[in-house]
C-alpha cells in the first residue's frame, strides 16, 4: 500500500521516521481517522475540521489547508484502491536536533503521515444477523482535554486491553461516577424509547459519528438527549450502543457480564442502523 509521508507518497515498507521525532518522544501530536465508503471519504469535512481544533489545541500550526488536506486525502484513496478503508492522519511537532520538553526553536516542520487500510464491515450492514458485544466499564483516568485527538493514547490502550482479556469489546469509561465515553466509541443509552448521550464538553472525543446520530434522530424526529449518564443507569438500559467511524453504531449486549435488555441488539438499534447505512451509503 501506498501512504503519504511529509510531501511524498511512498510504499509504506519505504516510510521512515526519526526516533527524535516528538511523536514518538512526547506523543506531541495529534490524530483523525477518517472513513472511506464505495470509494468516498465519508463526512471529510468533518474531520479535518476537527483535525484543525486538535493542531490549535497544541499550538501547531496547520502545514496544509482544508482544501489541501482534502485533495491529500483523495488521492490516497485513489492510491490505494477506493472500496471500504480507514484513513488514517497524524501529525505531529515534528524532529528537532534535541530532545527537550519546550517546543523547539527554532521551529522544526511538523511531521504529517496519512495511510489508508481496509476496514471490516459493521454489523449496521446485517442487523437480524449481529449478535451484539459485551462492555466492561473502567474508571476514566485520562487528561483534562479528551476532546483533543491527541496520540497520546495510553489510558484508551490498556482500558481496551484489559476489556479484550474479559473477552469484551469495549471499556465504556466512568468519571465522578458518570459515563464519558468508550476507549474508542461514544456511548449512547436507551430507555424507554428515549436515547441519551454524554454532552459535548472537554472530557469527551466530540464524535463525527456521535454528531451524525443526533443529526439523524433530529430528522427522523427520534428522542435523543445530551445529558450525564450515572454509571448506574447502564445496568438498567434497554439498550446501550456505541459508535465510531470505522465501527458505525455498534449495539452492546452486557456490561460487567450484566444483560442489557434481552442480551440481544435492540430494535430501535435494527431501525436505526438501517436507517445509518441508507443515509451513509
Ligand atoms: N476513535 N471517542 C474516542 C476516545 C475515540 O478514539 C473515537 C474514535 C471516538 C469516535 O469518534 P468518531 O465517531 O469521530 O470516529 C470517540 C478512532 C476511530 C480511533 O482512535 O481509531
Amino acid at each position: 500500500s501506498e501512504v503519504f509521508l511529509n510531501g511524498s507518497f511512498i510504499e509504506a515498507s519505504q516510510a521512515r521516521i526519526s526516533p527524535m521525532d516528538r511523536g514518538f518522544l512526547f506523543a506531541d501530536g495529534i490524530y483523525e481517522v477518517i472513513p472511506v465508503f464505495n470509494g468516498v471519504l465519508f463526512r471529510a469535512e468533518q474531520h479535518l475540521r476537527r483535525l484543525e481544533r486538535s493542531l490549535d489545541g497544541l499550538q501547531i500550526p496547520s502545514p496544509h489547508s482544508v482544501p489541501e488536506w482534502m485533495e491529500l486525502c483523495r488521492e490516497l484513496v485513489r492510491r490505494n484502491g477506493g472500496g471500504e478503508l480507514s484513513l488514517y492522519m497524524q501529525v505531529t511537532r515534528g524532529a528537532p536536533d534535541k530532545r527537550d520538553h519546550p517546543f523547539p526553536y527554532p521551529v522544526v516542520p511538523p511531521t504529517v503521515f496519512m495511510s489508508a487500510t481496509s476496514i471490516t464491515r459493521s454489523p449496521t450492514h446485517d442487523p437480524d444477523a449481529a449478535l451484539g458485544f459485551a462492555a466492561i466499564t473502567l474508571d476514566d483516568i485520562r487528561w483534562g482535554r479528551c476532546d483533543i485527538k491527541s496520540v497520546s493514547l495510553l489510558p484508551n490502550v490498556l482500558a481496551k486491553q484489559q476489556a479484550y482479556a474479559m473477552g469484551a469489546a469495549e471499556a465504556i469509561l466512568i468519571r465522578d461516577g458518570l459515563v464519558t465515553e468508550g476507549a474508542s466509541t461514544n456511548v449512547f443509552l436507551i430507555k424507554d424509547g428515549r436515547i441519551g448521550t454524554p454532552p459535548r464538553s472537554t472530557r469527551i472525543l466530540n464524535g463525527i459519528t456521535r454528531e451524525l446520530i443526533i443529526e439523524l434522530c433530529d430528522r427522523h424526529r427520534i428522542a435523543l438527549v445530551e445529558r450525564e449518564i450515572a454509571k448506574a443507569e447502564l445496568y438498567d438500559a434497554d439498550e446501550i450502543w456505541i459508535s465510531s467511524s470505522t465501527k458505525d453504531i455498534t449495539p452492546i449486549v452486557s456490561v460487567d457480564t450484566r444483560k442489557i435488555g434481552h442480551g440481544v441488539p435492540g430494535e430501535l438499534w435494527k431501525s436505526f442502523a438501517r436507517r445509518f447505512v441508507d443515509y451513509k451509503l
